[in-house]
């Protein structure tokens, strides 16, 4: 690597996370601004995504995904604009998608950006929610998991987060009745108020007797992003043919016992689970892109952003984000 300049501030993880992340856990160091070599691009970051997946990078393993140890720069996925190029594919003042990690910059191939792509009036951001992962996530869980019928109940943890809002949502639009599952009386209201969800419920020890009420006939689709807690109580309430997708265990991620899943209760409701992983469905992601963007246009659909600015403050957002306090996608604008 050929240093040029001056250095680039970077977030590197100063101690594996024990539990749930705190900003502690991370150091905003300067590392070297490297040179831009041929079939390369150099991207200033606007706009980073912080997403739980990464959690589960830091001191472990997700998917494929090499671990990061001590003094590693933490990965990531940001929007920016393209300020040097070597390569005659990608124009400088581009706007693109990149794996940039958590940095105010970097160099990465010209091979592995994405142009950035989204309809007047729709912020460049939806590029990493609705439009990007957490959007391609619901979108695959709704057409090829739950894919519920009119009139169905469809239930959505973590209702008003990246994958949920957008989740619930398109059950809505299927003329579902949309039910969110959520963490405080805040997002319950966003839940209804903004997200058009038929009805918003707590998780926690109140939680059986409100799905009781929300979910007279019993659920038909559920959608699970969150805790054991919830995943239990929603099973002993699935319909006969309910569809369930299993995608995210924010517990688990923490360093909670491996998720379980009831058996006795996939058997009482002849379940069908499906275990989603968004790698699979990148078929999806042209009718995703054109579907949600015109839904975006139209303000069918809408979002929810937790944003804040400055690379300093993305460890405190995300330890919010992986406490379960954030209230929808966790962005940092730099
Ligand atoms: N399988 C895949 O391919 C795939 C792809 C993308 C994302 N995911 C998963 O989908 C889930 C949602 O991701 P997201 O980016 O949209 O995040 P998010 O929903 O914006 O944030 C996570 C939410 O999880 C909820 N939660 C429930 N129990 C929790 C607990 N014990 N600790 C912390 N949070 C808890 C919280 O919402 P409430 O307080 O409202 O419950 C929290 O806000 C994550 O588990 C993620 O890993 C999976």
């Amino acid at each position: 690597m050929t240093v040029v300049g001056a250095a680039v501030p970077s977030i590197a993880l100063a101690r594996v996370p024990d539990g749930a992340p705190r900003p502690e856990d991370f150091v905003l160091v300067d590392l070297p601004r490297e040179e831009v070599a041929d079939g390369q691009v150099r991207v200033r970051v606007l706009t980073l995504s912080l997403d739980p997946y990464q959690r589960s990078t830091l001191g472990g393993r997700h998917l494929g995904d090499a671990p990061v140890g001590p003094g590693g720069l933490v990965p990531g996925r940001a929007v920016g604009e393209v300020v040097e190029s070597r390569s005659p594919e990608v124009a400088v003042g581009s706007t693109v998608l990149a794996e940039t990690g958590w940095r105010a910059e970097a160099v990465v191939p010209a091979t592995a950006v994405v142009p950035v792509v989204v309809p007047p009036g729709v912020p460049l951001s939806a590029a990493l929610g609705a439009l990007g992962m957490p959007g391609l996530t619901a979108y695959a869980a709704h057409e090829r998991h739950l894919r519920p019928q009119a009139g169905a109940t469809v239930v959505v943890g973590a209702g008003t987060g990246g994958v949920g809002a957008v989740a619930g949502q398109l059950a809505r639009l299927a003329g579902a009745r949309a039910v969110a599952v959520v963490g405080s009386e805040e997002k319950a209201a966003i839940a209804t108020d903004r997200l058009g969800y038929d009805e918003a419920v707590l998780r926690g020890p109140g939680l059986d007797g409100a799905l009781a009420e929300a979910c007279p006939d019993g659920i038909d689709g559920y959608l699970h992003l969150g805790d054991q807690a919830t995943l239990d109580v929603v099973m002993e309430r699935l319909a006969v043919g309910a569809r369930v997708s299993l995608c995210g265990l924010m517990d688990q991620y923490n360093g909670a016992a491996p998720t379980r899943l009831r058996a006795g209760a996939v058997m009482a409701a002849r379940a069908e689970v499906h275990g989603m992983v968004v790698h699979d469905h990148h078929d999806l992601a042209l009718d995703h892109a054109t579907r949600v963007a015109a839904l975006l246009a139209s303000g069918e659909l809408v979002t929810v952003e937790d944003r804040c600015t400055g690379l300093a403050d993305a460890p405190a957002a995300f330890a919010r984000l992986m406490s379960g306090t954030n209230v929808g996608k966790v962005l940092v604008d730099l």
